[in-house]
């Protein structure tokens, strides 16, 4: 049976931008959110306090967070790799930090310069630093079912990943489809594991579209009870350590899936549409989602 509500976690001023080859001015990222949070989005990955040199196109992460009225009901979050970056987040008041590692060792490289055993006790004392400031903390395992450099994962690789941030206290995990290969019956299977393992209240599913199969694993994922999806406005993204990672999936394509399957997740297509439209002329790698496509027709 499918739920009557899901949340949808804005990631798209995060992933949807952070590899763009154009850099989007501050202002328009701010007018976006603003946006899409008028069209009922109440979480937002906003940017990635990482280093400005790995991400230059996120390298505004301290301005840009200044530049918002914070509204009640709304979580501000950023990607942090370490405590570099948690301080810079907490300095502009996020509600949330998401951590990041990969399940993969070669990705875990190229994308943030260590090891898997080098990365556990950085994003530990970050799990714990941020806890103890009052901002709650949510972690992503990338390459969770395929990696570009390693090929296909199994399952248990991302729960060796996992098991310390869930013992440093994590409130949420992400589980990412990088390079959006994996098929239905993969979610099935893996899912089936991973909830033994971690309380699917705190699994949240992050689809990238690249080979068109997300909303079918997100329908995959609502079989064995997740009820958190992460998806980016306008269908953007990609990581820029992760070639052939294409876009995520896109919001309005999620949106328009889960509101016809009877499920209500508190957003406004039409507004999100609207959003999208926005912002799509000012980016470069554009791959606007499907309904985003249809409504141009209509
Ligand atoms: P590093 O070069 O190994 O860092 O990079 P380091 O600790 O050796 O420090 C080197 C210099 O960087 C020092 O400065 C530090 O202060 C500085 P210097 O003394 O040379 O002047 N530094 C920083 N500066 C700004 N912000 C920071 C920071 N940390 C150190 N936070 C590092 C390591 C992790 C910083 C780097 O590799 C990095 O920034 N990587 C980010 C990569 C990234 O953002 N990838 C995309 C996100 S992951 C993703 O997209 C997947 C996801 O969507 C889920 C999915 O789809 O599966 C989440
Ligand atoms: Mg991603």
């Amino acid at each position: 049976t499918l739920p009557a509500h899901v949340t949808v976690k804005e990631v798209g001023p995060r992933d949807g931008l952070q590899n763009d080859a154009s850099f989007v001015e501050t202002e328009d990222k701010v007018a976006w959110i603003e946006q899409m949070i008028d069209a009922g989005a109440a979480y937002i990955e906003c940017t990635s306090f990482v280093h400005p040199k790995w991400v230059p196109a996120l390298k505004d992460h301290q301005e840009l967070m200044q530049m918002f009225k914070r509204r009640p009901g709304v979580t501000y979050a950023a990607l942090v790799p370490n405590m570099k970056g948690l301080e810079g987040a907490l300095r502009s008041g996020v509600d949330e930090v998401s951590v990041f590692m990969s399940a993969s060792e070669t990705h875990n490289q190229k994308n943030i310069n260590k090891t898997i055993a080098e990365t556990h006790p950085v994003l530990e004392e970050v799990i714990r630093e941020a806890k103890a400031a009052g901002c709650s903390v949510r972690a992503y395992i990338s390459t969770a079912f395929a990696c570009p450099y390693e090929g296909t994962m199994a399952p248990e690789t991302v729960l060796k990943a996992v098991d310390p941030l869930l013992e440093a206290g994590i409130n949420e995990l992400s589980i990412g489809d990088t390079i959006g290969a994996a098929a239905p019956l993969e979610v099935d299977t893996a899912l089936k594991q991973w909830v033994q393992h971690v309380p699917k209240e705190q699994i949240a599913m992050h689809f990238h579209d690249t080979r068109g199969t997300a909303l079918a694993n997100v329908y995959a994922a609502l079989q064995q009870g997740v009820t958190t999806f992460d998806a980016a406005g306008a269908g953007l993204g990609g990581c820029p350590y992760a070639p052939g990672a294409g876009g995520n999936l896109a919001t309005e394509d999620l949106l328009y899936f889960l509101h016809r399957q009877g499920i209500e997740t508190g957003m406004d297509e039409a507004a999100y549409l609207e959003a999208a439209e926005f912002i799509l002329p000012r980016t470069t790698n554009a791959a606007p989602g499907k309904v985003l496509l249809a409504s141009r027709g209509e």
